[in-house]
């Protein structure tokens, strides 16, 4: 499906019925990542799950593409469909975008789910990385990010078929897309202070190998979201929904069942 949200257009998928629940998605990736998670919750909800600006299907404006700019799309999808509140889930950079909507806009999230992401901001360290990589993208496309940051994705047991999924996820991204979100990333707050403000049912969800937001990460957080739960995916890497689906919508699931 197609929206007109901040002028520009949004690809979104809208699957199933009940209470509504919005999907972001994670960096480089694209909507299509959820597949595993739209199947098996569309049964018994209604499952939103957008191509962010600047991938999948959705339009490639310039960028920078802050995380409150992200949230803002959200919120603007959500209006053109007539949603008030949604149980809101993010996977790595959409738990960064989670958190700037949580900030904008708590009043419209019913419940939350974090997998595989962090409250605090980049270093300057990975500022510098950030922008490597943007330069990347625009000179040799979105091939070149695949190639960097795939070990990094999943873990390293992931078969040969779930590389090349990821891979092709990613290939479909334009690199102008890619590069604005990296400068977007590179400028987000630190959200660590939102924690503690956090006051709807919350689950937390990371795979045991996941090196680039490890489960110790997690674990700080969910310590920090009074009433929060942890589930923590043996065997999975960083894109543990992809690695891990069948565990991985099992929490999902019992959670939201739970609401
Ligand atoms: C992601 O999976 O969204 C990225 O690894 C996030 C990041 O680069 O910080």
């Amino acid at each position: 499906m197609l929206t007109q949200v901040h002028d520009i257009t949004l690809h979104y998928v809208d699957q199933g019925q009940g209470s509504a629940i919005l999907l972001i998605h994670a960096f480089p990736l694209s909507s299509a990542m959820w597949q595993p998670q739209i199947v098996a919750l569309a049964p018994h909800f209604r499952v939103i799950a957008p191509d962010l600006r600047g991938f999948g299907l959705s339009d490639v404006p310039p960028g920078p593409y802050s995380m409150d700019l992200f949230a803002a799309d959200l919120a603007g999808l959500l209006d053109n469909l007539g949603i008030e509140q949604v149980i809101l889930g993010g996977l790595s950079m959409g738990g960064y975008i989670a958190f700037a909507f949580m900030r904008h806009y708590p009043a419209r999230v019913r419940a939350l789910f974090l997998a595989d992401t962090r409250a605090n901001a980049d270093t300057s360290d990975a500022r510098v990385g950030r922008e490597t990589n943007a330069q990347l993208a625009e000179s040799q496309g979105a091939g070149a990010i695949a190639d960097k940051m795939l070990p990094a994705l999943l873990a390293p047991h992931a078969t040969p078929e779930l590389h090349a999924h990821v891979r092709g996820i990613i290939e479909r991204n334009q690199p102008q897309g890619i590069a604005a979100a990296l400068r977007g990333m590179a400028l987000r707050p630190d959200s660590t202070d939102l924690l503690a403000q956090i006051n709807v049912p919350t689950l937390f969800i990371g795979g045991s190998e996941d090196t680039l937001t490890t489960p110790a990460v997690l674990h700080e957080m969910h310590a920090a979201v009074v009433g929060s739960q942890m589930v923590e995916l043996p065997g999975a890497g960083h894109l543990s929904n992809l690695e891990q689906p069948d565990a991985f919508n099992a929490a999902l699931l019992t959670f939201l069942h739970a609401l």
